[in-house]
């Protein structure tokens, strides 16, 4: 197997993404291409010779122009990972039109623009894109009151993986999903206060590394439930 990788991870500043971006890393033979908004908390990142750093937004208009940009500088890229994830937690009636739209944009609508633009890019060589999801945006979980805009969101994922399969299932692009359940990160403490997961970030950054990287050989268009726990 090719050792030498080109790895896109959407939503590396902090949490799984963070912890993924490291595990690459580990390996001189890959290249990273860490994105996420804060540039700044990227900066963990500059001890890495093989991470580059890119600001990236997935919550404004031309999300697929913004990947073209950093994508263009690489010849192929052989594993994309949307991980980022934006969490509203607010009952229903009291969801904005705001609160509705910018979760779709950074959870469907962003991810599905960074694939079209990294797709040209896996078509020839192949590639795994691996959509980071949520065990709330799986069919016959337990649900949490306040986090409609974030889990329907997170389904929405899970329903696109499926439909990107039915269209390129005779390509060399591969596509999952990982659902996940509980894990130890900022965003987990932001809404369930006192919360112990009983993984780690780093512990599900081996993970999807490990996933990524050999999954695809034996799976496609799947919806993987990834949990030990719910709180
Ligand atoms: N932790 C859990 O228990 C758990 C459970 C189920 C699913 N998940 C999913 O796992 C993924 C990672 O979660 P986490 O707990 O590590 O979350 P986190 O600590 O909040 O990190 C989220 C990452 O997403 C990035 N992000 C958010 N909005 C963005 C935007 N508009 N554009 C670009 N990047 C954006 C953030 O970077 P910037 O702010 O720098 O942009 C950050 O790096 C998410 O998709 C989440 O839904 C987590």
């Amino acid at each position: 197997m090719n050792q030498k990788k080109v790895i896109v991870l959407v939503g590396a500043s902090r949490g799984i993404g963070k912890a993924t971006v490291e595990k690459f890393a580990s390996n001189p033979d890959h290249t990273i291409l860490a994105l996420s908004r804060n540039t700044k908390g990227m900066e963990q990142f500059s001890h890495l010779s093989n991470v580059k750093c890119f600001g990236f937004d997935l919550e404004v208009s031309n999300v697929r122009e913004q990947a073209e940009k950093i994508f263009a500088d690489f010849d192929s890229i052989d594993i994309l990972i949307n991980n980022a994830g934006k969490l509203v937690n607010k009952s229903f009636t009291d969801l904005t039109p705001q609160d509705l739209t910018s979760s779709y944009q950074a959870n469907v609508i962003g991810v599905m623009q960074t694939v079209q633009a990294a797709l040209p890019k896996m078509l020839e060589k192949g590639g795994h894109i691996v959509n980071i999801s949520s065990m709330g945006g799986f069919q016959g979980t337990v649900k949490f009151a306040g986090l409609t805009a974030y889990s329907t969101s997170k389904a929405a994922v899970c329903s696109f993986t499926e439909l990107f399969y039915e269209e390129h299932k005779d390509t060399k692009v591969k596509m999952n999903c990982l659902c996940l359940g509980a894990v130890q990160t900022e965003m987990l403490e932001e809404v369930f206060p006192g919360y112990l997961a009983p993984v780690s970030a780093e512990k599900m950054g081996e993970f999807i590394t490990d996933f990524a990287l050999n999954s695809h050989q034996w799976i496609n268009g799947k919806i993987i439930p990834v949990s030990l726990s719910t709180p």
